[in-house]
């Protein structure tokens, strides 16, 4: 795990990610879609933030270029005051694979491998070899420890999420990027990951981004930004779930 599980260790003052004047557009003039419009943000150390926003309001698109996944078309994104425009292709890809994390909506487990398996991989393409305690570690920590050695078929859908999580964890990464997490699980489900992304913030330091459509999930988060139209037009700190789906509901209808 992290040297310590206090994130007082942690460069709790300082940024974990920033995006500055972040742009993304698909496509090609005069048919061009401005994904994203000059985004500036930042998410700092120790921090849970949720991003909402209409459909194709370019929250996606935002956690991709932020982890990396995605380039930009303008503006930048500073992981750990790392410039990633700056980083060779290679270098983009191992700062991802070491320093972020990614979770997505339908868990994107290997079939094949046991949940112990799943969670090893990315050490295993990282080159080295998992201790096995490790892998057993990282499962107890999500509340799995005692499946580990089950296929993804034979866990529920919260459980497979929950793996996903260790899997994004394996590396002990700085920030950990999830789009709608809790979007295909039920509500006790959803509850359960929502409770361990505090948990892991709280805790264990780690930095939480996370795309949600759901006001109740935004609610577990320190602040919200809300996007529209590729924008970021609005934020909320310390936010309820009524004062988020209020703010939700007249972006929706704008
Ligand atoms: N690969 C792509 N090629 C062309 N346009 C794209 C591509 N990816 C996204 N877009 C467009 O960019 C905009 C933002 O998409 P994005 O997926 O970021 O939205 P979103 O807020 O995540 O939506 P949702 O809530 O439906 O997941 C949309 O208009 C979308 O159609
Ligand atoms: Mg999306």
């Amino acid at each position: 795990m992290r040297p310590t599980a206090s994130p007082s260790g942690r460069t709790a003052a300082s940024d974990a990610v920033r995006l500055v004047g972040l742009t993304r557009t698909y496509g090609i003039a005069p048919r061009e879609v401005a994904a994203l419009r000059e985004v500036s943000t930042t998410f700092p150390a120790c921090s849970f933030s949720a991003i909402m926003g209409p459909s194709g309001s370019g929250k996606s698109t935002l956690l991709h270029c932020a982890a990396g996944l995605d380039q930009p078309t303008g503006g930048q994104v500073l992981v750990g005051g790392v410039d990633l425009s700056t980083l060779s292709e290679r270098e983009r890809t191992e700062l991802r694979r070491d320093r972020l994390g990614f979770v997505f909506q339908s868990f994107n487990l290997i079939a094949s491998l046991t949940a112990a398996q799943n969670v090893a991989l990315p050490i295993r393409l990282s080159g080295r070899r998992p201790p096995q305690e490790w892998t057993r570690e990282v499962l107890t920590l999500v509340g799995l420890g005692e499946r580990m050695h089950r296929r993804p078929a034979e866990l529920s859908g919260g459980q497979q999420q929950r793996v996903a999580i260790a899997r994004a964890l394996a590396v002990q990464p700085e920030v950990i990027f999830a789009d709608e997490p809790t979007g295909a699980l039920d509500s006790r489900s959803g509850r359960d990951v929502l409770a361990l992304l505090r948990r892991l913030v709280d805790e264990r330091g780690h930095t939480v981004v996370m795309v949600t459509h759901d006001p109740f999930a935004a609610s577990h988060a320190d602040r919200v930004l809300f996007l529209s139209d590729g924008v970021l037009v609005d934020e909320l700190c310390s936010p309820d779930s009524r004062s988020v789906a209020a703010r939700l509901a007249e972006l929706e209808t704008a």
